[in-house]
């Protein structure tokens, strides 16, 4: 089976041809980042219409380039949620015009499922059962994972997820949009033990996180830190970013520790942009080492934020599974991952 898939759910407008049988057969990304660094963070308007303009030409090039041809789709996947209502809406109209047109199924993909299943187009794939951690710039979620669509939240973020705060910290700092890559890159020069962040809510039971409060910290921090002319020297904003992302990892890290105790799970996979984060992965490697050598799983850097291969690959293995749905446009903002149908 050969599907297209479409991401339109936030900045990235993404598309890949994916083949059950043959794998990934191309992808393309066009990143709105330039469009929405000016403002900080994504504008949702803007977002909307530039997929609106990106999409087609980023569907042709994938189909030229995987040689495929309109009668060799067998299908599409495209996002339906959750996301911004106007980007969903190019991906899912788009989609569904092309599957009537076509007269192929198109499918609705839950924007974090394919997050969760993105680990799965690498070489050595995770097994069911685990637990997985998805930290985007919208959630922050443990959950256990039986089976596609076996889902059971353990925990989430009651306040900013973990992306966002990165994004957040980084915007305090001067630093570009997306803040996760910029707060990672200097914290490269940062000097360990300069600051001590909070590692808000692990003295306390349960698996969910709070990230607002670092978020504060960060502003005191940087207030300290500042002069009179309100210039905050490049050691003091390394030193601080440093001290930041380890508070991130660091509560991350002690998060899935115990969700691997709770749940009796071995193994671990990460997804959504944060899991990208080479601390991060570095932290949760030595932690499943140190308890009983769980491996732990994730995406190449590229398809750990937004993309059309994670969309097409879930969507396959749902199509394969036999659903589907009608022409309707379907957008769905808001969407709990457990309420998935188990396949
Ligand atoms: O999954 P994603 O592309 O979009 C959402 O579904 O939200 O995640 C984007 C988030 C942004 O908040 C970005 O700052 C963060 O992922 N991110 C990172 C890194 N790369 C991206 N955070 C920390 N370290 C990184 N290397
Ligand atoms: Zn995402």
């Amino acid at each position: 089976m050969r599907i297209l898939g479409i991401e339109t759910s936030c900045d990235e407008t993404g598309v890949a041809i994916y083949d059950s049988e043959k794998g990934l057969l191309a992808d393309a990304l066009y990143s709105q980042i330039d469009l929405h660094a000016e403002y900080g963070g994504v504008v949702p308007e803007l977002a909307s219409r530039d997929h609106a303009h990106r999409l087609l030409p980023l569907i042709k090039e994938v189909m030229s380039e995987s040689n495929t041809e309109i009668a060799d789709i067998d299908a599409i996947a495209y996002t339906a949620g959750p996301g911004l209502i106007g980007a969903l809406m190019v991906g899912s109209s788009v989609a569904k015009s092309m599957a009537m047109v076509w007269d192929i199924p198109a499918l609705g993909v839950h924007h974090m499922e394919g997050h969760l299943l993105a680990p799965m187009l690498e070489e050595h794939p995770p097994e069911f059962p685990f637990v997985a951690l998805l930290v985007s710039g919208g959630h922050t979620q443990l959950v256990e994972v039986k089976g596609i669509g076996q889902y059971r939240l353990l925990g989430e973020s009651v306040d900013d997820a973990a992306g966002e705060a990165f994004d957040k910290a980084a915007k305090m700092m001067g630093l570009s949009y997306p803040g996760g890559p910029a707060i990672a890159k200097l914290a490269n020069q940062g000097r360990r033990g300069r600051f001590k962040f909070p590692r808000p809510m692990v003295n306390r039971p349960g698996l969910d996180f709070s990230f607002s409060g670092l978020k504060t910290f960060t502003r005191n921090t940087i207030a300290d830190c500042t002069d009179e002319h309100d210039e905050l020297l490049e050691q003091d904003k390394a030193d601080i970013a440093l001290a930041f992302e380890e508070a991130v990892v660091d509560t991350l890290t002690i998060k899935c520790k115990r969700a691997l105790k709770e749940t009796g799970h071995k193994n671990l996979v990460i997804a959504g942009g944060v899991s990208a984060n080479q601390q991060l992965r570095k932290g949760l490697e030595a932690m499943l080492k140190k308890e009983g050598g769980g491996n732990l799983h994730y995406a190449r850097p590229e398809f750990c934020t937004d993309n059309g291969a994670m969309i097409a690959f879930a969507g396959c293995q749902r199509l394969l599974a036999g659903q589907r749905e009608g022409l309707e446009i379907i957008c769905t903002p808001r969407w709990p991952m457990e309420q998935l149908p188990a396949i």
